[in-house]
Formats: structure tokens, C-alpha cells, sequence
């Protein structure tokens, strides 16, 4: 297809421009404007060539009723790396398409190199197609991570259509494209890395995937907020996203699935960078803890729940005197769920932070996002700002409302039986997580059931 052929669809309206423009001469929004390959016939933004390569062959398809289609299962190959296939539901899918995305230097490459080899060493053909870094250097990381005599093969190359050429020819069980910003079409005058580009070549890969069988892994260099635009974009054409999370300065990483058409989206896998490469955590329930020798105010160890599997988190506050204009941060936590957090301590638990600049972290790097960890939050903020410490082997999670009431978190029995066997004594819960009157208790743990905000600050108040 010619190059003359290209057009500009603003992503806002669907408006069209010949040429790039900073902004859309339909709508006038900003920054909108994204390349796009026009067949011959084309309807507009939606036809992409695939679409309108074979409009002159259309006609009405065939309808079948559900219970007329067969229901057959996908099957899936286990990477048998056990913390990748647990967040993948079982391991890759013939054909499926995932990507992974994560700031540089959290791992990707290096999990993805160790799961195509082992995949290869059961006997499935692996494609390492490397953008970003020479074979050489995927060489020698594979050294590193002592994949002596791998037989994956490896691809530098950067130009879709080589790419699929090859992919074409070797139809291999899985290709792993690092990166996606990398590779660039020929069909678009766009840079690499630009929206258009990356969209192009994600749809290319994608139906190649869909038509072969070979199970594709695009890697994304992006942020969770999506600081980067790019992959996002992705996240509508793929099966599966898997994003890594973690704090490049601890060895721990989280790899959390966000979509999955094949399996669970609430399971994270998690791993240790070593030396070696990415070492799958099995038991990964107090990697998130801090060592405090003895308790520091603003400082509450919530259990939460990821997965099947509950975690252990700590939640820092630090309360401080603020300037005209006090800042609420948060770290791994909502910032919007934070600020109405303290809108409920200071109505229903009388504890005003209105002068001071809060700040909140979890421990680690980990993302938090589920509404149990509400009364921990609130816990270390009241901690901090009181400049007291919870008592030593102190625990607590649960939903705070905003009409103050204490809501139950999913589990509550698993939660707490973690909490007892890491050797936790105290525990601040909902009281329908609590164990009933008369049901076996959980041995070791002195339980605090409430109903509201203000109930659990008393609790607290009493423990000091
Ligand atoms: N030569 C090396 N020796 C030890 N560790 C390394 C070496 N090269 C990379 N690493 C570690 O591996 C981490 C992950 O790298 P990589 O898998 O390339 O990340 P990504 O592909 O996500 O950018 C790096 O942050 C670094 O900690
Ligand atoms: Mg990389």
C-alpha cells in the first residue's frame, strides 16, 4: 500500500486530515490525531486494511445458535515457571496474544527469556525476537542466567514485516516481540514508538497469532498510569495484559494481571531478581513487612488479600504540620479513596488533619487497591498524628464507608489464620469478619470486632 494512502483520524471525533496537524480540524481537541493506513473503499477510522481488503467478497455470514457451538476449553502449555503460569491461568494459549508492561529494568526481558527457554526445553519451538537489545546481549543475559546451550532462537530485527516473514516461516509455539515500541512498519510514516506505529504493528502480530496458532508475548515499556502513551492502546487488541509491578530498588517483584480472557485476573505472581534471574516466592505472604525492632508510630500491618493467596502489607503515614495548602500523597494506595479517608476520620472519629500534609506508602512497591485496606490506612494516619505506635503484633484490614461503618473484607478467616501463623497476637477486623461467638478461635490472635470508625479508634486508644 502506498505511502500516499495515509491519513490521520483524530481519536476523539473519528474526524479525518490528509496531514498531521497539532490539532483536529473537527473537533479542535489536542494531540488527537493518529496515522492510519486507508485501503481503497475505506469507511473511515474503523477500516483498518484488513477490514477492507475483502469488502468486495462480503456477505451476510452464517449464524449458529450457543448450544450449536462446540465448548471446547482452551488449552494451555505451563511456561513452568509456577508464578508466571498462575497469573497466565495455567500457563500460554495456542494463539492467544499478551502483553506485558512495566517500567525499564523491572524484569521483563529477563522473565520472558527464562520462560521461553524453559518452554523450548519441553519441547516447544521458542522466537525470541529482540528490538532493543542485540543478540549478543540477549546472549549474554542468558548466560547470566545460566541457560547454557539454549536452543531458542533469536530474531534482531525491528521491521514488521521481516518479523512476520520469519514468524511465517518458522511458526513457532511462542514469540516473544521485546519490545513492541521497537518495531516499526513500512507502511506508516510515523516514528517507532509512536501510537500509530505501535497500534499497527500489535494489530499485524495479533492476527498473525490468531491465523498460526503461535502464541505471541508483546512486551511495553509503560507504566501502570499510563504514563507513557503507547501500549495502552494495546490493551483492547491483546487477551491478555500482565503488568509488573515492584520497587526496582527491592529484589521483589509482582507480576499482576490486569486482563485475561483466559483465566483469573485477581492472581498476582510473585518473584525474587537474583543474580540468576526472576526466582518464583511461593510463600510470598511477609515479603512486605519491614523489620521495625520495636513499633513506630504511623506504622500498621495490613493483610490483604491477593488472589487467592493473603499478603501481608505494611502502611506507613507520616502526619506533619503543612503549609497554607497541606498535600495529601499517596504511595501504592488511591489518592482520591485517601482523601476521603480522612474526610471520614475527621466527621465520624473527630481526628482532623486538615492543617497537615499526609503522606502514605505501602511497603515495597506494591500497589494496593482493594477497599479493605481502609481501616489500616486510617489506623496509621491516627497513629502518626498522635505520635503513638500500635502495639507490637498489631494487624487490621476492612472497608471504611462513608457514613463510618466498618465493612467486611472477602475471607476474613483466611486473612486472619495468615496473620496468627506469621505470628501476629493482635487484630482490629470488621466484626462480621470476626469468628462467631462460640466458633473455634484462631490461636495466638486476640481479635477487636467493629462495627464503626470510631469503635476501632477506641480499641486502639485502649491498647496504648
Ligand atoms: N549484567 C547484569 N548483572 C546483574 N544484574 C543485571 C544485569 N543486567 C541486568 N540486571 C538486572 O536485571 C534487571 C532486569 O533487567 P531486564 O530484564 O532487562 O528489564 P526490562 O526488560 O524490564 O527492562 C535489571 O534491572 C538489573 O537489576
Ligand atoms: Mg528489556
Amino acid at each position: 500500500m502506498a505511502k500516499d494512502k495515509t491519513l490521520f483520524v483524530c481519536s476523539e471525533c473519528g474526524g479525518t486530515s490528509p496531514k498531521w496537524l497539532g490539532k483536529c480540524p473537527s473537533c479542535g481537541a489536542w494531540n488527537t490525531l493518529v496515522e492510519q493506513v486507508a485501503g481503497a473503499g475505506a469507511g473511515g477510522a474503523a477500516n483498518n486494511r484488513f477490514g477492507t481488503q475483502f469488502a468486495s467478497l462480503a456477505g451476510a455470514s452464517e449464524l449458529s445458535t450457543l448450544s450449536e457451538i462446540e465448548a471446547t476449553d482452551v488449552a494451555r502449555t505451563p511456561t513452568g515457571l509456577d508464578e508466571l503460569d498462575r497469573v497466565l491461568g495455567g500457563g500460554i494459549v495456542s494463539g492467544g496474544v499478551t502483553l506485558i508492561g512495566g517500567d525499564p529494568g523491572i524484569g521483563k526481558s529477563t522473565l520472558l527469556l527464562q520462560a521461553v527457554d524453559a518452554l523450548q526445553r519441553a519441547g516447544q519451538n521458542a522466537l525470541y525476537v529482540t528490538g532493543e537489545e542485540s543478540g549478543s546481549q540477549v546472549a549474554l543475559r542468558s548466560k547470566r542466567l545460566g541457560l547454557d546451550h539454549s536452543q531458542v532462537q533469536v530474531l534482531a530485527e525491528i521491521q514488521l514485516e521481516k518479523i512476520i516473514a520469519t514468524l511465517d516461516a518458522t511458526r513457532p509455539a511462542i514469540a516473544v516481540i521485546d519490545s513492541i515500541q521497537t518495531v516499526y512498519s513500512d507502511q506508516l510514516t510515523s516514528a517507532p514508538g509512536s501510537v500509530a506505529q505501535v497500534r499497527e504493528c500489535a494489530a499485524h502480530l495479533t492476527r498473525f497469532a490468531k491465523t498460526s496458532g503461535t502464541a505471541v508475548v508483546l512486551v511495553g515499556h509503560v507504566t501502570k498510569e499510563g504514563a507513557l502513551a503507547g501500549p495502552r492502546v494495546l490493551e483492547h487488541m491483546v487477551d491478555t495484559v500482565l503488568y509488573f509491578e515492584g520497587d526496582t530498588h527491592s529484589s521483589f517483584r509482582l507480576v499482576r494481571a490486569i486482563k485475561n480472557r483466559f483465566g483469573a485476573v485477581n492472581e498476582i505472581g510473585v518473584f525474587a531478581m537474583t543474580e540468576r534471574g526472576l526466582k518464583g516466592v511461593t510463600n510470598p505472604s511477609a515479603i512486605f513487612l519491614s523489620q521495625h525492632a520495636e513499633p513506630v508510630p504511623g506504622s500498621v500491618v495490613l493483610v490483604t488479600l491477593e488472589g487467592t493467596r493473603p499478603m501481608l502489607v505494611e502502611i506507613q503515614a507520616l502526619v506533619d504540620n503543612g503549609g497554607p495548602s497541606p498535600r495529601r500523597l499517596s504511595v501504592g494506595l488511591d489518592r482520591d479513596r485517601l482523601a476521603m479517608l480522612l474526610a471520614v476520620l475527621h466527621r465520624h472519629a473527630g481526628v482532623a488533619c486538615m492543617d497537615q500534609d499526609v503522606f502514605v506508602n505501602a511497603v515495597g512497591g506494591v500497589r494496593i487497591s482493594e477497599p479493605a485496606a481502609d481501616l489500616a490506612v486510617m489506623l496509621a494516619i491516627t497513629s502518626s498524628l498522635r505520635g503513638k505506635p500500635l502495639p507490637k503484633g498489631f494487624i487490621a484490614f476492612g472497608e471504611v464507608g462513608l457514613a463510618g461503618e466498618v465493612r467486611p473484607a472477602p475471607r476474613g478467616q483466611e486473612r486472619l489464620r495468615e496473620a496468627a501463623k506469621l505470628g501476629f497476637s493482635v487484630a482490629v477486623v470488621p466484626k462480621a469478619n470476626a469468628p462467631r461467638k462460640g466458633a473455634k478461635e484462631i490461636e495466638g490472635l486476640t481479635i477487636h470486632a467493629v462495627d464503626r470508625i470510631e469503635e476501632a479508634m477506641d480499641v486502639v486508644r485502649r491498647l496504648d
